[in-house]
């Protein structure tokens, strides 16, 4: 039996006193505690009026001498009353030396799940922790408190009442935990991509009819044929997939569409009222500023859709439907996969969508052709790798990039820029091609490299004119174009070549080419590539 918690400090400096597990004075209680418990202070006061000394500066310190000033024997008891007392969010796993065959855990607000093993339970914050030991899993829900022996579970509420909640099978292979002979998960996840966008396409398109069957919007179809108004609301990755989402919905539907930074929206008032559709883009399913958000939706009398990985995650349980990418677990700090997966599945809402209303079926048709093919255009930028890694080595020295595109690349620009920024630490900012006069351009010289994203479609013109801009201010300038484009060689100092598809579609795999460029530009540097400092997983704190 044993506890453990890797973690960024919230409270406190990361040092060895700030780290868990913390324990109650004589050491008999250990905890683990993930989230914020946001009256500690107050709690901290009230304990040390009553003798207790703390050797920490965390908030999770408190609960453990909470749970101790409660403890009269019964350890589950002892844990529901000091939950009682906590404001704030938690997944806690306590353990005591008086009942060395039992743990406790809690959940409010943080990830927490519980596997059934063979002869041994697991609780973690994901399934991806303990899937290489069980695929049975029990997700818990908000205030419930499990206690837990190697054979058994019993959920109770906070309020005490007994919970019956059922194991479920996940679909996820266990060797999809394993780094399979890459050196890195963010490099297996970039080269799983044809198969996760098989997965996601998979079962979905019908070609003859030029339409996406998306069962899991099925029960909601009628009310989204009426709709009006879509809210896509997101954070970091997913939003920027939300931000492609957009143009595309904007191009193959009538929806008036709005995409939210989560942790914007969750504070401001917005037009969701009854009628409206919001979408929320998660890989985890368990970003707190998505859930908060979320719910404020709700309250507003939204229809809750969401875009999800994991199964079983707290958006799927909130939303009233949605789509599951069944892009199996991502595990790199840095999104990939799910990035790619995501544009895919927001194109087929799209469609969907635009079917049932005005889009022609020879449109449609085209659009289903153009989604087939992009596993194996995925696939085709996949075998550049080498050639991107000369790139990246080349520009390995440079501590600024500019990233810019246009339309259905400006998003992709954004998502480059924080790929590149958030594994290996160089300053990179994405722009609207459009917007580089307005400010972005009087960084460039000959010391900040610009990333330019020049894939055919309307606007492909302007952005060749902003290379040019670029290029006349000594900028050295990195191009993603379409194959066959011999002009862009003549301006830019190297060129990634991807693969023709309808316009909307082509930036995805010019996607793939720039995690490319930001995993062998951070490998370059000796940066960590799967668990960058600073970052987590799931952010499931505010
Ligand atoms: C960046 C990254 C993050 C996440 C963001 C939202 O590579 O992974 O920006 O996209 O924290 O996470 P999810 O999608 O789980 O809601």
């Amino acid at each position: 039996m044993g506890i453990g918690h890797t973690r960024w400090a919230t409270h406190g400096k990361p040092s060895e006193e700030n780290a868990h597990p913390h324990a109650n004075a004589s050491g008999t209680l250990m905890l683990v505690h993930n989230g914020i418990i946001e009256n500690y202070q107050t709690l901290r006061h009230q304990l040390a009026a009553r003798g207790y000394t703390f050797s920490s500066e965390t908030d999770t310190e408190v609960v453990a001498h909470l749970i101790d000033a409660e403890y009269d024997g019964d350890l589950v008891q002892a844990v529901k009353r000091a939950l009682r007392k906590v404001s704030g969010t938690f997944g806690l796993v306590v353990m005591h030396a008086r009942h060395p065959e039992q743990l406790v855990a809690a959940r409010r607000g943080s990830p927490m799940v519980l596997g059934v093993g063979n002869g041994e339970m697991l609780v973690a914050s994901d399934v991806a922790a303990f899937l290489r030991l069980t695929d049975k899993v029990v997700y818990l829900e908000d205030d419930d408190v499990v206690s837990i022996t190697r054979q058994e579970f019993v959920i109770d509420t906070l309020a005490d009442e007994r919970v019956e909640r059922q194991a479920q099978q996940i679909e996820w292979q266990p060797d999809a935990v394993e780094l399979n002979g890459y050196p890195h998960y963010m490099l297996k996840e970039i080269f799983e991509q044809p198969e996760a966008i098989t997965n996601a396409l998979r079962g979905r398109l019908l070609p003859g009819e030029g339409i996406a069957n998306l069962g899991g919007l099925r029960s909601v179809l009628d009310r989204l044929k009426e709709a009006h108004h879509l809210v896509i609301v997101s954070c970091g990755t997913s939003y920027y997939a939300g931000l492609y989402g957009r143009y595309v919905f904007e191009k193959l539907t009538d929806l008036i569409v709005e995409v939210e930074v989560a942790s914007e929206m969750r504070y401001r008032k917005t037009n969701i009222r009854p009628g409206s559709v919001v979408l929320a883009i998660s890989q985890s399913g368990e970003t707190a500023d998505t859930i908060a958000a979320m719910r404020e939706a709700g309250r507003k009398g939204a229809l809750l859709l969401g875009l999800v990985n994991v199964v079983g995650s707290t958006i799927s349980r909130i939303t009233e439907a949605g789509v599951y990418n069944h892009a199996g677990p991502e595990i790199g700090v840095a999104s990939t996969k799910i990035f790619t997966s995501q544009c895919c599945i927001l194109v087929m809402m799209a469609l969907l969508l635009g079917r049932c209303k005005h889009l022609s079926i020879t449109d449609g048709m085209e659009i289903v052709a153009g989604l087939e093919r992009l596993p194996e255009q995925i696939a085709a930028v996949l075998k550049q790798a080498d050639y991107i890694r000369t790139i990246a080595e080349a520009y390995a020295r440079y501590r600024n990039f500019l990233f810019i595109g246009r339309k259905y690349n400006y998003p992709i620009a954004l998502e480059g820029a924080l790929k590149l920024k958030e594994i290996s630490y160089v300053h990179a900012e994405g722009c609207a091609a459009g917007e580089m006069k307005h400010g972005f351009i009087a960084m460039i010289d000959e010391n900040f490299p610009t990333v330019c994203l020049a894939t055919k479609d309307t606007t492909y013109e302007k952005t060749l004119s902003n290379m040019l801009e670029i290029k006349s201010r000594n900028g050295k300038i990195i191009a993603v174009a379409t194959e066959g484009d011999e002009e862009i060689a003549h301006i830019a100092d190297h060129v990634i070549y991807t693969p023709p598809n309808l316009d909307f579609l082509q930036p995805i795999p010019a996607a793939v080419a720039l995690q490319l460029f930001a995993y062998y530009s951070a490998v370059a540097r000796g940066c960590e590539i799967d668990q960058p400092r600073n970052l987590a997983k799931s952010v499931t704190v505010e």
